[in-house]
């Protein structure tokens, strides 16, 4: 019977657990979206994960999610995040990366002054989405997203286009893995959602026409990778960002069944309406469980003990956390021994320096210092 501690194999890759860190935005880049040496540390210090996915990280420049997150598009980016998997390999990890972009969740910025793209234009109640930029007077803090403008076909090509360029990328610096963020209301989500996509044309519509954009970026990755190894994250029942749906199960359906046709390597289930006190876990696993053969991820406020009994009961294949990773660099060694578990400091989540970002102690350390 496989628990947390057994290994999975993840297409040619053997992953030494099944205790994955979840995608964890920190916005700890430079303004110019390159990787800093305190993110290095940072993903050094939980290479005992059995997978990092690494944080959600542009695919080029219009995509303009949230400032002082990565990139992934120009030379400079690349040789840092070069350096950064280098490290997480020394150390001994495995780690992916997690393809972004934005849509209409992104704001004007002196970056990128024009309007953000998404599928139809929708700005209804625009203000607010929010996301982290710098004001007028360069402080880092949450502000609205900006109205965006539907996209051109040329513009939907080109964007795919730079999801594969992000994949090639992404392998050429050495990263066992990559995936598609098609959750949380971000540009293919917004694409899936029959609220946000009104196109008339290919790419909207019909469930499977709203599926197209996401399954578009996912064959232009596996273009780069081998299927085993490319990944999606998906939230279908989620109202986050306003990616509304009134029934997602059509849509999903037919996008998980075709993931499950090219062989796709995982699949993360990210339950974010949780938030709300609302657990979508085990809608989206009778969605996805019965179409998808690969491995299913669970995400979204799990503590290691259901986690374990998930596993064990082989309704998931692992588990991601966030929050727990962030406060817990060791923390495979910590459910190994009960606990106890630190918790992350909500106001060191986005921007700012190492603090509430690299300085939780191990368990070890802790025990030291006591
Ligand atoms: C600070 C912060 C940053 C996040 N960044 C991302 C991200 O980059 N990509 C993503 O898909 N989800 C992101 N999420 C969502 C997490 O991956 C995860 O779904 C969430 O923390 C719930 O899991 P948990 O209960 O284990 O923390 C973020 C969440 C937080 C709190």
């Amino acid at each position: 019977m496989a628990d947390l501690f057994s290994t999975l194999q993840l297409g040619d890759l053997t992953l030494s657990n099944r205790i994955w860190m979840a995608p964890l935005t920190r916005s700890r880049a430079t303004p110019e979206r390159v990787p800093t040496p305190m993110m290095t540390e940072h993903y050094v210090q939980r290479a005992g994960a059995g997978l990092i996915i690494a944080e959600a990280t542009n695919v080029a420049l219009r995509s303009n999610a949230w400032e002082c997150t990565p990139g992934i598009f120009t030379d400079e980016q690349i040789q840092a995040w070069r350096l950064l998997v280098d490290g997480v390999h020394l150390a001994g990890g495995k780690i992916a990366l997690q393809l972004w972009h934005g849509g209409r969740v992104a704001a004007d910025s002196r970056e990128q002054p024009d309007p953000p793209l998404s599928p139809s234009g929708v700005n209804d109640n625009i203000e607010a989405i929010t996301v982290w930029g710098c004001d007028e007077q360069g402080i880092f803090r949450k502000k609205s997203a900006s109205p965006s403008r539907a996209m051109t076909v040329a513009e939907i090509e080109d964007t795919i286009a730079a999801f594969g360029r992000a994949a090639r990328a992404a392998r050429e610096v050495g990263f066992d893995g990559v995936q598609l963020h098609a959750a949380n209301g971000y540009l293919p989500h917004q694409f899936l959602s029959p609220y946000l996509n009104q196109r008339s044309d290919d790419y909207g519509g019909s469930p499977q026409a709203r599926a197209q954009f996401a399954l578009r970026c996912m064959r232009a990755m596996i273009a780069e990778f081998p299927a085993g190894r490319v990944g999606m994250r998906i939230s279908p029942f989620t109202t986050f960002n306003g990616a509304l749906d009134p029934d997602p199960v059509p849509t999903y359906r037919y996008l998980v069944d075709e993931l499950a046709r090219h062989g796709m390597g995982w699949l993360e289930l990210a339950d974010t309406n949780f938030w709300a006190g609302q657990f979508d876990r085990d809608q989206m696993l009778s969605l996805t469980r019965p179409v998808f053969d690969g491995p299913i991820i669970a995400n979204g406020g799990i503590d290691p003990e259901t986690a374990q009994t998930l596993i064990r009961q082989g309704s998931i294949d692992a588990v991601s956390f966030g929050r727990l990773w962030m406060a817990n660099p060791d923390l495979p060694e910590r459910i190994h021994a009960g606990g106890p578990y630190q918790k992350a400091i909500t106001r060191r989540f986005y921007g700012g320096g190492p603090d509430g970002y690299n300085d939780y102690p191990t368990l070890a350390q802790a025990q030291n210092a006591a």
